[in-house]
């Protein structure tokens, strides 16, 4: 088969006939070729490997296009970056050594196509096409990557130890594209993931947690979850997580597994937000569980507190896998914090009152914190989970009543400090800070609206109850 038709675009013929010129066989390589025979969104970065110097080509490129882009030199790498249009061409040499475009390790020995494709990572990914006029659009597939595609397998060209141990961020990528691909892994490569499972320790937390990412974005993040799980990754990654596994019983009284409760409730959000920290908000909502788990007598397995730990944990882990402790994280915690408040509302009746002190602690998340709780509905008694699913539903009508009414979401206090001061003839004072208090829960609790004139009303009671004088 001829697979012209994948490289219609004229830039790879003009890189084809530059190659040409140097005498260099070249290649469109990598993710270009495995999306556009998946028929997934061509990737804008392509990589093109030479058969000699990818330098020499990718300068000898920029110098004929019309724009005449600047040449990103890795020199160490013997890497080559030239910007055309939208696309980000990469280019590089065929080398025998391990490929992987972050390597620290400086490129030593050059090597032959076949070379260069038994070091890559997945058969998958080794497939290649031929940008040279004399087999232009012939695709090299010594490795069967293309019987992989069809079967969705995962398989390395190499023995998988040697693949892995080559770069073991590549056992992520493995779990990574069988989540993002729905494909299977080989056995033999899953075993091998397991026995090098520790080799993850020298991976830059970075480039882990950009495949963490990536697999928190597929649609269904319990498949790449469980893989990290099965291998071992995970509890090297994020132990916080595995602790949640397993039921434990005493006198008869079980709790239920909060790992498997936590993957179907991040599957479940998925289907609802495409937030990656909303859905990490998912990942981690009950990893206050573990440490907070206790049996007592009269009332079984509790998990008091568990939301303020958890929210604790999220900083600490944040922290050790050098994500950013930024309003990102601080979202984060703060969805972990309020887990529970929507649940508690939707077991009981629900009060004006409550939805209100719901909203104005949840601000502009409140949406959020909603779509989160009704993700952790898992029960599969089909009574409850109806009654749960009306309670929210009931709880969302009623945010919005309140919301249009109360106004409570970026709460503004409707008498200012300086009002309260010049009724009472007041200097700055702890009167004050209690007296605007009173009012903001005598709004909460519906007592009054939140409006100003009812609001200074209140204002001169609490005042004159304080022992004040108006003027
Ligand atoms: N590669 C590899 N080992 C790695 C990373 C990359 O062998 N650890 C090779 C693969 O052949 C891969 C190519 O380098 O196809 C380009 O890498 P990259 O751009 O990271 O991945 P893509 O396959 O393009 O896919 P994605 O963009 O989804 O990561």
């Amino acid at each position: 088969m001829d697979y012209k038709k994948a490289i219609s675009q004229p830039i790879f013929e003009i890189i084809g006939r530059t190659a040409d010129e140097l005498n260099l066989d070249t290649y469109v390589i990598g993710g270009f070729v495995r999306d556009y025979l998946l028929k997934r969104k061509i990737p804008k970065d392509i990589d093109v490997v030479a058969v000699g110097s990818g330098i020499e080509l990718a300068t000898q490129l920029a110098s004929k296009l019309p724009k005449k882009p600047q040449v990103s030199v890795f020199k160490n790498f013997g890497t080559a970056m030239v910007k055309h249009d939208e696309l980000e061409l990469e280019f590089v040499g065929a080398r025998k050594e391990s490929y992987h475009r972050d390597s620290r390790k400086p490129v030593v020995e050059d090597g032959t196509l076949e070379e260069d494709q038994k070091r890559r990572d997945f058969t998958i990914n080794a497939l290649a096409i031929s940008l040279n006029k004399k087999d232009f659009g012939t695709l090299l597939d010594p490795f069967n990557g293309l019987e992989d595609l069809e079967n969705k397998l995962i398989r390395t060209p190499l023995d998988p130890d040697i693949t892995y141990s080559d770069d073991p961020l590549r056992m992520m990528r493995a779990i990574r594209f069988a989540t993002q691909l729905e494909f299977r892994i080989e056995a033999s490569s899953l075993d091998a993931i397991t026995r090098n499972k520790e080799r993850i320790k020298i991976i830059s937390k970075e480039r882990i947690v950009e495949e963490l990412h990536k697999i928190m974005l597929c649609p269904t993040p319990s498949k790449g979850f469980s893989l990290l799980h099965k291998t071992g990754l995970l509890d090297i990654i994020m132990p916080e997580l595995t602790a949640l596994q397993g039921i434990e019983e005493i006198e008869g009284q079980r709790h239920k597994d909060n790992f498997w409760h936590t993957l179907e409730v991040v599957d479940n959000i998925s289907t609802e937000t495409d937030d990656l920290w909303l859905r990490w908000a998912a990942l981690l909502h009950d990893i206050g569980k573990a440490p907070t788990k206790r049996f007592h007598k009269k009332i079984g397995w509790t998990f008091h507190g568990h939301e303020f730990v958890g929210s604790k944990m999220v900083y600490k882990l944040f922290k050790r896998l050098r994500m950013p402790l930024n309003d990102k994280m601080k979202f984060v915690q703060k969805m972990v914090m309020m887990s529970s408040r929507p649940i508690i509302l939707a077991e009981e009746h629900v009060t004006d009152s409550a939805v209100r002190r719901l909203v104005f602690d949840a601000g502009n998340n409140v949406e959020d914190l909603m779509t989160l709780c009704e993700a952790d509905i898992t029960t599969k008694n089909p009574k409850k989970q109806r009654r749960y699913k009306n309670n929210f539903k009931l709880v969302r009508q009623k945010i919005k009543e309140v919301e249009e009414r109360d106004r409570i979401r970026n709460f503004q206090p409707p008498v200012s400090g300086e009002e309260i001061m010049d009724t009472f003839n007041l200097k700055p004072s702890k009167e004050i800070g209690i007296i605007k208090e009173a009012i903001k829960e005598a709004i909460l609790e519906g007592e009054i609206p939140n409006e100003h004139d009812a609001a200074k009303n209140f204002m001169i009671k609490k005042g004159i109850s304080l022992g004040l004088c108006p003027k």
